[in-house]
């Protein structure tokens, strides 16, 4: 018999307890039928994974086992609510690191069975883009979807709120892996999108030719690795090269930052607009820690305006990592799709076919 969905059962246990911990942030929510955040709780681990420069999997799979408990009574207690009101509990399956999926999955499992409530099993990715479809209060579908975070700089083919289909993606880095790593050539700390946004406001974002690779190629793919590797001759020398760049300045950081964030965004800018092309869809929806990035989303609108798209980004609070977005959940708990409690993660990454 199908489990009886969240609309059938007449329970007064309304509310949906979302988890997330797939890499180094550790959040819980609690979000109504309306989608309304009644509350959102996000622990940051950037402290713990600054001084090597990148987020260490074992560091964040403890830091999670440590805050998981704690961040989910607080968003209990945020909402102003107990256990006996959450009707089921979605946590983020895939993709992510594995250590730190496990931590949310078992505690979303352990609460799930011990309140008697059904576990629903989230795609941390379609969660990103959900966040687009929260801030619209209506259905955003069918649209060109694009998460450009860390780990993924995917764009799909979001026809209809549950059906996802990866268009293309990257073919080495990730375009915020790219921000982080120039940052860190840069000398701009961690983690780097932020610090490196903020260091090309003053610069030029002419200053440096840097490549654009697969721009005027028919491809729904990118490569970031490239560039970074631009970035850093243009700021540290080719190795043996007899003429060196000058010591690297405030001025030419910002300059090699602003230039840098250029050529990113003109890749991104130009595979949507290849997507539209290739879907025939009027719509993009947008989500992923660099949507935050504000030259990107003044690059959006411009581009929304001149060619009469219709853009959608992701709230900046929704933007990075939280559970706030697996309000997504309830898209599955509706319509009564719910996980075993065998379930188990799939950390990996999903890459598009090559064509
Ligand atoms: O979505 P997210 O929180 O985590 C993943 O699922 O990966 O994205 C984090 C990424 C990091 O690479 C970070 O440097 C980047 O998003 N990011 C930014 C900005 N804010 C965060 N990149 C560019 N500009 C920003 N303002
Ligand atoms: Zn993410």
């Amino acid at each position: 018999m199908a489990p009886l969905s969240a609309a059938d059962t007449g329970s007064t246990r309304t509310l949906l307890l979302a988890i997330e911990s797939s890499c180094d942030e550790t959040a819980a929510a609690v979000i109504d039928r309306d989608r309304r955040v009644r509350s959102s709780v996000v622990a940051t681990q950037t402290e713990l994974h600054a001084e090597f420069g990148g987020v260490v999997p074992e560091i964040a799979s403890r830091a999670h086992l440590e805050r998981i408990l704690p961040v989910v009574d607080k968003a209990l207690r945020d909402a102003g609510c107990q256990p006996a009101d959450i009707g089921a509990i979605a946590v983020a399956t895939t993709p992510g690191l594995v250590g730190s999926l496990l931590v949310g999955l078992t505690a979303a499992k352990t609460l799930a069975w011990v309140w008697d409530v059904p576990l629903i099993a989230v795609d941390h990715l379609h969660a990103h883009l959900y966040a687009c479809r929260m801030a619209a209060g209506h259905d955003v579908c069918p649209a060109v979807g694009f998460v450009v975070s860390g780990g993924h700089t995917n764009l799909y083919d979001w026809s209809s709120i549950n059906e996802l289909r990866l268009l293309g993606s990257t073919i080495d880095d990730a375009a915020g892996e790219a921000f982080d790593k120039v940052a860190q050539i840069l000398g701009l700390g961690f983690p780097g999108g932020p610090a490196l946004a903020h260091a090309a406001q003053a610069g030029r974002p002419d200053a440096f030719d840097f490549p654009r690779t697969f721009l005027h190629e028919p491809r729904l793919e990118f490569s970031f690795s490239g560039l970074k590797t631009a970035v850093l001759y243009a700021a540290k020398g080719i190795p043996g090269a007899r003429v060196q760049p000058p010591p690297l300045s405030p001025e030419r950081v910002a300059d090699l930052a602003a230039s840098f964030q250029q050529a990113v965004v003109d890749v991104l800018i130009a595979k949507i607009r290849l997507a539209i092309e290739q879907t025939g869809y009027r719509r993009v929806c947008l989500g992923g820690g660099v949507v935050a990035n504000q030259a990107f989303r003044e690059a959006l609108t411009r581009f929304g305006q001149r060619h009469r798209i219709e853009i959608h980004v992701a709230p900046w609070e929704l933007c990075t990592d939280n559970a706030a977005m697996h309000a997504l959940g309830w898209e599955l708990w509706e319509r009564g799709i719910t996980a075993p409690l065998d379930l188990d993660v799939l950390p990996g990454l999903v890459r598009a076919a090559r064509s």
